[in-house]
């Protein structure tokens, strides 16, 4: 019944209030739609914690949708030895280098003074909830081996029924608690997604790439004078 619970109804709970309230935010308070940068505040700490951060959590993303997407392929890519070592020694380095970063940034929001005014509680909830993410992950890859190709017989048939609206928790209810802890807390990520800064991640402002690099808009009327 727990796992129904965990597996079968709290990722469509999480998805509906991460693209309900997402939406409903989007249009009734779009200013709040950025990562409401505390740059101006301290950029030191915030760059030392930001790019260790955000590259390997990003490539780690990446491969995990890619093991998602594309099982087949990713099964025929690790089916070598050497590597599946070197994709499982890079992850765990790139995880460990996330870790890091990420305790910086909670490190800086403790530090300073000026950036911890800005700290809300729900700031701190999403960074412990990263942490424990980055954690529970470092720990499965470290101890469970070899986490990137049993991911394919468990994860992604578990996520696809969940895409085809045909929830089957069998592969997961199985797998160890600490494996159970980092996707049910995944999900818990989606949820809060709409009421956190996170809500940035769908805000890269693509648009620049196409636009002038500055657009001067006057406010007077240039009458050649
Ligand atoms: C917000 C979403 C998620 C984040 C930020 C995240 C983060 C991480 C990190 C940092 C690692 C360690 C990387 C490594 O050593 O390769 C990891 C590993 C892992 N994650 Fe996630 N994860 C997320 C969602 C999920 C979900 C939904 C599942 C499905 C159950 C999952 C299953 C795994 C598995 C099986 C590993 C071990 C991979 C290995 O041993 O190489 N993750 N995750």
């Amino acid at each position: 019944m727990m796992d129904l619970l965990l597996f079968g109804i709290f990722p469509y709970v999480a998805v509906s209030l991460a693209v309900g309230v997402g939406i409903y935010r989007y249009f009734i308070d779009r200013y709040s739609w950025s990562s409401q940068s505390s740059q101006f505040l301290e950029s030191r700490a915030l760059f030392w914690g930001s790019v260790p951060w955000h590259y390997p959590i990003l490539i780690i993303l990446l491969a995990h949708f890619l093991a998602f997407l594309f099982p087949t392929g990713w099964g025929e890519l690790l089916g070598r030895p050497l590597r599946l070592y070197l994709l499982e020694v890079t992850g765990l380095a790139l995880a460990v280098w996330a870790f890091i970063g990420l305790v910086i940034l909670m490190a800086r929001r403790v530090g300073s003074r000026r950036v911890s005014a800005v700290t809300t509680v729900i700031d701190w909830l999403v960074l412990l909830i990263l942490l424990l993410q980055v954690a529970t992950g470092i720990y499965i890859a470290f101890t469970l081996r070899w986490g990137s190709l049993w991911y394919l017989h468990t994860a992604t048939p578990w996520l696809w029924s969940l895409l085809t609206f045909n929830p089957q928790v069998q592969t997961m209810a199985v797998l160890p608690l600490f494996v159970k802890l980092h996707a049910v807390n995944a999900f818990l990520l989606v949820a809060l997604f709409p009421f956190s800064r996170l809500v940035h991640v769908v805000s890269i402002p693509v648009t620049y790439l196409g636009r002038p690099l500055q657009v001067v808009i006057w406010n007077r009327q240039r009458d050649g004078r």
